[in-house]
């Protein structure tokens, strides 16, 4: 057997390496407020990871003799286990969609919950807890980590297309309500038969396997009624129940690295939750026992104007003898991968003395800083990016606002259609602006399924065509008419 590390340095070793992971996460999650220190903000999260995984090691490899009967084996299962899941991850990171990035997010938290809730279960039904605050820790992880688990795996199906509607059925929430009573009287029911103060019919193993499969159920029949639109925020509600399992597993194994990491997912998870729920000008409870995304009742003979189509390159010229641009992105322009062609469309306007800024929506989309990225990706410089509150403003002394591929965003029904699912989320003010151009395929709509009066509005005109190929006859428009850059 390995026995390199002296008896008594090994807890010192495993114990400080733990508090450098901690740390490492913490300043790489610092480093990730901003886009500029973002990238090695992970790299740093990356490497204090890879000490965890290290540590965990030598922790395995410096406990008793007597205590590691299967050591090799584990080992070597852990060992397949980190190729297998961190080879998927690599080719998965490397080669998704950006509009798939939700998805992925979705199974990535779902993971996180389910591993917790397998270290609670080995811990369980290896009857290893060393109290009943043990005990009773273990099981409020394993119910949160496997709620977490399905839940998110219903948020996937959903963001996938797989599940297309909400499904709801009469006395929904009450049904909720009593899987998840049935839940925690069987936990507490499972502490009492553990330390003799009740005698149970039911084996104990019997027992834990119904507990976990209710607390699976609780995670489906909770996911399923909700809407499409609210899935961000119910992966980062997810999110936060996926760190606060992992802490408090974290607590029963009494692993450092493991608390502080689980507990600065399960904070932020909580932080994004409440500030999406304020961006969608909803409270968390109205998400997830309400039915927004659901069938609207928003009709189209609310709507009064005629869409007004314009050629892609009279309204490039147009922008072209602007004075100020600000431009709106939304899910269409990820969708049609045209972040590239958009920003060489600006720089052109720029060396033309046009003024262009970005407006970024909160929930633009489909997942929380998406439309950061892809103008990152781009090379668009970070000043050029507004949050909404920084820049909505802006939008009434703006020439020309451009709204691409985004459509609930800049919906002014959020403003004032009290009958409509997006019935007061902020909204960007593109329809204040003198003129606006919408640049999208059709007449598909949005993410929440309703008419948008700006595309009607008087001062509208609608670009047809998709994103890239639109860009690419804005830019053509623009070279053709040959001006010398701006000085
Ligand atoms: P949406 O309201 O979903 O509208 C996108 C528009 O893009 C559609 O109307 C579509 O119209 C157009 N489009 C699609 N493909 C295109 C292409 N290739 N070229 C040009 N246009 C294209 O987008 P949004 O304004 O960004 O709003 C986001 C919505 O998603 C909100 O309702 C939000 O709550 C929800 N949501 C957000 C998130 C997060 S966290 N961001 C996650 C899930 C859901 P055509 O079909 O006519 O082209």
């Amino acid at each position: 057997m390995l026995n390199f590390l002296p008896p008594s340095l090994a807890p010192l070793i495993v114990g400080l390496a733990g508090i450098a992971a901690s740390f490492l996460f913490l300043f790489g999650l610092q480093r990730m407020s901003s886009p500029v220190t973002a990238p090695s903000g992970i790299r740093v999260a990356g490497v204090g990871m890879v000490v965890a995984v290290l540590a965990s090691f030598l922790y395995a490899l410096g406990v008793d003799e007597a205590a590691r009967p299967h050591l090799w084996v584990n080992l070597a299962l852990a060992i397949v286990a980190l190729a297998l899941g961190g080879g998927v991850a690599w080719w998965a990171g490397r080669t998704v969609a950006m509009t798939a990035m939700p998805q992925m997010v979705a199974i990535y938290n779902g993971m996180g919950g389910g591993a917790a809730a397998g270290i609670a279960a080995v811990e369980l039904f290896g009857n290893k807890a060393s109290d009943a605050t043990a005990l009773g820790v273990t099981l409020l992880g394993a119910l949160i980590g496997a709620v977490s688990l399905s839940g998110s795996l219903i948020a996937w199906a959903k963001l996938q297309g797989v599940l297309n509607k909400p499904l709801r059925v009469p006395g929904q929430q009450l049904l909720n309500g009593a899987v998840m009573l049935v839940t925690v009287a069987l936990g507490v029911f499972i502490v009492c038969v553990a330390y003799k103060l009740v005698d149970s019919p039911v084996a104990m193993p019997a027992m834990v396997w119904t507990f976990l499969a209710l607390a699976l159920a609780f995670g489906v029949l909770m996911t399923l009624p909700i809407g499409g639109a609210d899935m961000p925020v119910v992966i980062s509600i997810y999110n936060a129940f996926t760190g606060l399992a992992v802490g408090l597993e974290g607590y029963v194994l009494q692993n450092p690295a493991l608390m502080i990491a689980g507990m600065v997912v399960g904070a932020a998870g909580l932080l994004l939750t409440l500030l999406m729920a304020k961006a969608m000008n909803r409270s968390v409870s109205n998400v997830v026992f309400t039915n927004f995304g659901g069938p609207s009742k928003h009709k189209r003979s609310a709507v009064k104007g005629e869409l007004k189509p314009m050629a892609p390159g009279d309204a490039g010229i147009a922008m072209r003898y602007a004075k100020s641009v600000i431009i709106v992105p939304g899910f269409g322009l990820a969708a049609a991968q045209a972040q590239g062609k958009l920003y060489e469309f600006v720089k052109m306007l720029q060396a033309g003395g046009v003024s262009v800024k970005f407006a970024i929506h909160p929930v633009a989309g489909r997942m929380p800083g998406q439309m950061d990225v892809l103008l990152a990706e781009a090379g668009v410089p970070y000043d050029m990016i507004f949050q909404l509150e920084d820049i909505n403003e802006e939008f009434a002394t703006t020439d020309i606002s451009l709204v691409i591929g985004a459509n609930d965003v800049v919906n002014p029904a959020a403003r004032s259609d009290k009958g409509s699912p997006i019935y007061g989320m902020p909204i960007l003010n593109a329809d204040k602006a003198g003129k606006c151009f919408v640049v999208k395929r059709g007449e598909g709509k949005g993410y929440a399924g309703i008419v948008n009066a700006l595309f009607y509005a008087d001062n509208t005109c609608m670009v047809y065509g998709d994103a890239l190929a639109v860009l690419q006859q804005m830019t053509e428009s623009v070279k053709s008419l040959g001006l010398p850059a701006a000085a």
